[in-house]
């Protein structure tokens, strides 16, 4: 069997419906985004991080009505704007859940909590790596790991400067075992695809607005919002690609 999941992120809804972000209506865009996806058979939505920009209750529960659209059950991680107390109040219980793990024989997901509060960048901190270590020590199937901040470069110095700050520490747990098949996060606003090793590394585009790739200082991009659909088999491989809303009045340009 393989396991199709979809891949949202950095949605940005705010407490009040159809607010702006930059000057785009996040809300119109994500259903945009649904509306385009939800054709497709999926199994699972992933949404990592930045569900809300401002860390509203209200913003929350319009996401999870969202979200309930396509069916599936919904696994969330907050995100550096995230309000992860808030966050996991607000959230109904069953149809949605937050951190934790997903397991889909013979695949587990680990969903790490890299928010830092405060803070623009991330980390995991003692507790996260510790269930990281955990997790991987039991069982031997493939692994996808899914964080909101990359725990590598990825080319722009202006968000190289706020990634993930144990990254040296996450990679240690991660290389102590040969379960990880695939690293997935947000907070980039673009998509990256490369690997390290055997792993695959992956981030996709926001819902709503882009950061252009390669750039030394915030740079909005004029790329359509998107999404990533992950395709994972039961021989541990992962078949991946991202799909966009076609450019139009969502566009910044
Ligand atoms: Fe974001």
């Amino acid at each position: 069997m393989t396991l199709r999941i979809l891949h949202i992120t950095d949605t940005h809804l705010f407490a009040t419906p159809h607010a702006r972000h930059h000057d785009l209506d996040t809300e119109a865009t994500l259903e945009g985004v649904l509306r385009a996806a939800a054709p497709r058979a999926w199994d699972l939505v992933l949404v990592t991080g930045d569900l809300v920009h401002d860390g509203s209750t209200a913003g929350y529960r319009r996401l999870a009505d969202h979200l309930g659209v396509l069916g599936v059950p919904a696994l969330c991680i907050p995100g550096n704007h995230d309000d992860p107390a808030t966050l996991a109040a607000a959230l109904p219980r069953g149809a949605l859940t937050w951190r934790g793990r997903h397991e889909a024989a013979p695949w587990t997901l680990v969903m790490l909590d890299s928010h830092l509060p405060g803070a623009v960048g991330g980390e995991l901190g003692g507790t996260e790596l510790q269930r990281l270590g955990a997790e991987l020590a039991t069982g031997t199937g493939p692994v996808l790991i899914a964080l909101h901040h990359p725990p590598v470069a990825v080319g722009s110095a202006w968000m190289d400067a706020d990634g993930l700050r144990d990254a040296a520490a996450f990679w240690r747990v991660v290389d102590a075992s040969r379960r990880v098949k695939g690293v997935l996060w947000g907070h980039i606003h673009q998509t990256f695809d490369a690997t390290r090793g055997r792993i695959r590394l992956m981030a996709s585009p926001s819902t709503g607005l882009q950061f252009t790739p390669h750039s030394t200082e915030f740079a909005l991009d004029a790329s359509p919002p998107g999404y990533r659909s992950l395709l994972l088999g039961a021989d541990g491989v992962i078949d991946s690609e991202i799909l966009r809303l076609p450019a139009g009045p969502h566009s910044l340009y």
